[in-house]
This record gives C-alpha cells, structure tokens and sequence, in this order.
C-alpha cells in the first residue's frame, strides 16, 4: 500500500485516479481548492484537504499525511484563460507547482507523476502523430506554463534525485467532465445537444485531436507508479478525430436532428494535434481501450444521469 498525494483530486480526471487508487488498496490524501473540482466527484475513503496548491499550508499536509507519492493534476487549465490571464496562469501552473516540489523533495517523497499535455505543448507540429521528440511550441501560456513546470521537474530529478514521470495527456473525455466549461469539447456538445440546442463547431469542425477515454488516462497513471522513471511520455492514441466526427457519433447517439454552425477557430486554439502512443507502449505497457464510440455513449449515459 503505498499512501498517494492527488492534487485535483476533486477534478474530472483526479477523481477517476483517486477510484482506481482507492480500489487498487492504497491509501489516497486529496488537496483541491473546489475552483473547478466538486465535492460530489471526490471518493469518501480519501481524506480531502480543501486548500490551494500556492497555501502555505500545504506543508502542515505534507507533515501530517507523509506522501510516497505525488500525482499532480491540480491546474489552471483553460486555454482561453490563459490567454486572458497569462499570470494568473502562471501563478498556479509554475509557481504553485514548484512549491509542491519544494515540498516533495523536503518529504523524500518516492516518486512525482505529473499531467502534462499533448494537445497543447506541441503547437501545430510539422508531422502528426506528434511524438516526445518532436519540438515543444506552445501556441498558449498554458502550453507554456505546462511545459515550464516539466524542465523544473526535470532539473529537480538533477539536482536533488527526485524520481518523477511526466505524461503528456491528450484531449481526455469521460464522464464528470464538465458539459458547462471552456475545456472538453465532448461534454460541451453532448450538454447542448441533450438540450435541442445546435453547438457552434470551432475551425469549422474540422480540427483533428486524438480523444482518450478518461478510464484509459487512468489506468496510464497507474502504470506509471513503477515504470517510466524520468521518462516523458504521450498517452496518445495516434488518431486524430475532427469535431465533425464527434457531432456526427453524438448525432447518430442522442438522435439529435439540428445542424451545427461552424465558426474559425479561436485565439490559442491549434488546428490539428494528435500524439503517439509508441512510448506509452514499450515503457508503460500502455494503449486506449475503449474506442470513441463507447466512450462517448458512457459519457452521454452519466450526462443523462447527472
Ligand atoms: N482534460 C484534458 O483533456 C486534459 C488534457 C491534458 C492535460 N490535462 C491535465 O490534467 C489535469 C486534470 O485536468 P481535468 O481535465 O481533470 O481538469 P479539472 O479542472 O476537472 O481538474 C483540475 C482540478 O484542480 C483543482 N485546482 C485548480 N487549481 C487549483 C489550485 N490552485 N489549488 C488546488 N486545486 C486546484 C480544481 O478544483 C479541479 O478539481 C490538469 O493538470 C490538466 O492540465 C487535462
């Protein structure tokens, strides 16, 4: 049993991670400040601390709770935002972060897995998939501060030998993903949809983004608790999906008769990313399951639901 660190763990994907951790037998120490998260996603085995990642206070849960491990998906991450907000960004996906590893490294925490991503690091590369050695050019600062953070983790494996895996996660989708924000571009459709309402598809529909299911992305995190050390990796399916397909599944699913207006893309926004999972594979022994359609219809179930 190894006692795990998940910040965000009151988020989409944190709180699928904090159910498989739970379920796996150890024991899960939850820090979420609820500014996206909600009470109702997080698992009544964790104990939760309500605090931001910037607190001071978050030392007090270092000493109390002991982390071998830390899971950091805690973030600022709204691409729009960022744009907007460039240093509220930055507060929160460099600078707080860099306090938890300050953190980690005083804690002789074990290892340090970090949710970087695929879908906005890479900028518009010149050849798709996009793999790890293909040369990071965010389009926005939170591409930017995302990448930031991975060479302090790395410099932090230097200089004080804090093991740590960064995985970069493509467009993630599942059920809890919020259908009223900025992010999640299948939730946001499927919430209209279900309300007769015709969603604008940005670029036209057209760009391309390889879509994971959330169960997937956690079983990758998972995996990487002992393998993958000091390694980068892409959780990517290799598939690029465009908006139109997906309209077209959710159409096809919620019997959804309307037409989409279709809009240019927005400022930050690339056009086509989809990333490799080749990496994933010999290192984690990781690839998607669950394809786009099941995914989908999950989502749409718990939507339904909820
Ligand atoms: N959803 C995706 O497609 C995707 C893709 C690539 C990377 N990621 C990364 O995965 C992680 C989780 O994303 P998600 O989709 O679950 O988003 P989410 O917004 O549902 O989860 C983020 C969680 O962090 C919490 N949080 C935010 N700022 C905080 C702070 N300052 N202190 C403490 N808690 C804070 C929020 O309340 C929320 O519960 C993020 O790091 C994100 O950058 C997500």
């Amino acid at each position: 049993m190894t006692t795990a660190l998940v910040t965000g763990g009151a988020g989409f994907i944190g709180s699928h991670l904090v159910d498989a951790l739970v379920s796996a037998g150890h024991r899960v120490v939850v820090v979420d400040n609820l500014s996206t998260g909600k009470t109702r996603n997080l698992n009544s085995s964790a104990v939760f601390h309500r605090m931001d990642i910037r607190d001071d206070a978050l030392s007090g849960v270092f000493e109390a709770e002991q982390p071998e491990v830390v899971f950091h998906l805690a973030a600022q991450m709204d691409v729009r935002r960022s744009v907007l907000e460039p240093v509220f960004d930055a507060e929160i996906n460099i600078l707080g972060a860099i306090k938890l590893l300050e953190l980690a490294v005083k804690h002789r925490v074990r290892k340090f897995i970090f949710s970087s991503t695929g879908g906005a690091i890479y900028g518009e590369p010149e050849s798709l998939p996009a793999s790890e050695a293909c040369p990071p050019r965010p389009k926005c600062p939170y591409g930017a501060s995302k990448l930031a953070f991975e060479h302090y983790l790395r410099l932090y494996h230097d200089l004080h030998a804090l093991p740590f895996t960064i995985l970069r996660f493509p467009n993630v989708y599942g059920p809890r993903q919020s259908p009223e924000g900025e992010a999640g571009v299948c939730s946001i459709l499927i919430g209209l949809m279900l309300r007769g309402v015709s969603p604008t598809l940005y670029g036209f529909g057209e760009p391309l983004r390889d879509y994971v299911y959330v169960g997937d992305i956690v079983r990758g995190c998972l995996l990487s608790l002992d393998r993958g050390d000091s390694e980068t990796i892409n959780l990517g399916s290799e598939r690029g999906a465009s908006v139109n397909e997906l309209f077209a599944i959710l159409s096809d699913l919620i019997g959804f008769r309307g037409e989409a207006k279709r809009e240019p893309l927005r400022a930050g926004e690339v056009a086509q990313i989809y990333t490799t999972g080749e990496r994933a594979r010999a290192l984690l022994g990781w690839a998607p399951e669950v394809d786009l359609r099941t995914g989908l219809a999950h989502t749409l179930a718990y939507i339904r639901e909820h």
